[in-house]
């Protein structure tokens, strides 16, 4: 379990060990479009600002990781991650 904070929305949102954070996400209400939920389309792309994310996408870059993450299946290294949202 690790809890993301949405800098802009001023949320923070448990994320469990059976649930993306798409879905957290989602059922809180933030607009986020997901189409494949598999890392592979980018759809979900979404900027990070602090913490360390556990990337399991195939669509980013090693650079582009360095800034953002694709929410539908990434995980977190860290207790806490901030997202631009
Ligand atoms: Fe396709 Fe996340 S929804 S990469």
């Amino acid at each position: 379990t690790f809890e993301l904070i949405l800098q802009r929305s001023q949320m923070r949102l448990p994320v469990g060990p059976g649930e993306s954070m798409a879905d957290v996400l989602q059922l809180a209400g933030v607009p986020l479009e997901t189409l494949c939920e598999q890392g592979v389309c980018g759809t979900c792309v979404t900027r990070w600002l602090d913490g360390e994310p556990d990337h399991r996408d195939s669509c980013l870059s090693a650079a582009e990781q360095a800034t953002h993450v694709a929410v539908c299946c990434a995980r977190s290294h860290s207790a806490t991650l901030t997202l631009d949202l």
